[in-house]
């Protein structure tokens, strides 16, 4: 396609800050090229920064809660927690470190998931997806991981507040999860990582080192994590059910 035959066909306000665009949008077509030109040279201008990627940059709706963990004992709980347990799960591969007591069920199925809202095609949309999970019904940490490092991550966990459902859950490389929404937020606490491992709350994405840190992340906001490296990603997840 020419300069010329594109000019007529309808085109991004290049312009303007696209912080605004929508598919929505109605407003007219921009034929000022110029204005166009001049804006493309600004930004070529501009060297990208590659290295920020490799820190944890906080945002709305995601920021960290401190160093509570010493992350040599995070990946050797990690190793300790394999040899008991393996990964369940499908679409999300997860080990369940707490139960409903008296339920062998809860470390299973739908459990391993739990209720998200997407918006998942061109009709922009919102569904439900998989069915609610009762999250202060899980107070029980598993027997069989009370040896590993974990027992101790989680009631620490507990310290900072009301814990539901604790979990490490396996991004496999290069895989991503939906766009979705949670009916609660999470604690975050990286145990293996690399920084093409990003999450996305709220439109701001960041990378989380696993250096013994505790992340809140506001899942009730749109938000996603992909792993885009070329290692697993491995991270105790708990969430923090609304309680009252
Ligand atoms: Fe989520």
């Amino acid at each position: 396609m020419s300069l010329q035959s594109s000019i007529a066909e309808p085109i991004a306000d290049s312009a303007s800050n696209t912080a605004h665009d929508t598919a929505s949008d109605s407003s007219p077509v921009n034929t000022d090229i110029n204005a166009g030109a001049a804006a493309l040279a600004r930004h070529l201008a501009n060297t990208p920064d590659t290295e920020s990627i490799k820190e944890f940059i906080p945002g709305p709706g995601i920021v960290r809660l401190g160093k509570f963990f010493d992350p040599q004992k995070l990946r050797q709980g990690l190793d300790d927690a394999l040899a008991i347990g393996g990964w369940r799960g499908e679409v999300v591969k997860a080990i369940s470190l707490t139960k409903i007591p008296g339920d062998s069920e809860s470390q299973r199925g739908n459990n391993l998931r739990g209720l998200y809202w997407t918006r998942a095609d061109e009709s922009y949309e919102e569904v439900q997806r998989e069915s609610a999970v009762a999250e202060e019904d899980f107070s029980e940490f598993v027997e069989e991981y009370k040896q590993t490092y974990f027992y101790e991550v989680w009631k620490v966990l507990c310290q900072l507040g009301t814990i539901g459902r604790c979990r490490l859950l396996l991004k496999e490389p290069r895989s991503t999860l939906s766009w979705h929404r949670d009916p609660e937020p999470r604690l975050h606490v990286p145990v293996v990582t690399n920084p093409g491992s990003v999450m996305v709350v709220n439109s701001h994405a960041t990378h989380l080192p696993a250096d013994g840190s505790v992340y809140f992340t506001d899942t009730r906001g749109y938000h996603n994590a992909y792993n885009g490296g070329e290692e697993p990603r491995i991270h105790l997840v708990a969430t923090l059910p609304l309680v009252g």
